[in-house]
């Protein structure tokens, strides 16, 4: 079903820099808002089986509590190590205070 967006959430049950992990498909996503937007990034660690979710968001990162690698939450690319790979990035769609998800990873 690539290419649909699929309403995860709704915008006001977000909190500014806090990660909302929510599953589309069976797809574990983190759902965040901070900088004014909203961006959705797989929520398991490239590094490994870690919830992202429960990371901080800083400057368009999420930072995995484990072992630090930080997240562009644009490109889902690490910025720091152990973590080398990226995580997937999805696109959101904003509709009145539905936040839509697609899990094509063509933005
Ligand atoms: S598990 Fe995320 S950086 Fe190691």
């Amino acid at each position: 079903m690539s290419g649909t967006f699929v309403r995860v959430c709704g915008l006001s049950e977000l909190e500014e820099d806090t990660p909302k992990r929510v599953e589309l498909d069976g797809t574990p996503i983190s759902v965040v808002h901070t900088e004014g937007e909203v961006f959705a990034i797989n929520d398991i660690c490239s590094h490994a089986n870690v919830s992202l979710s429960e990371g901080e968001v800083d400057d368009c990162h999420i930072e995995c509590w484990l072992h630090g690698s930080r997240f562009d939450l644009r490109s889902g690319k690490p910025d720091s190590l152990p973590a080398t790979r990226p995580v997937p990035v999805y696109p959101v769609k904003i509709e009145g205070d539905d936040v839509l998800v697609s899990l094509s990873q063509e933005s």
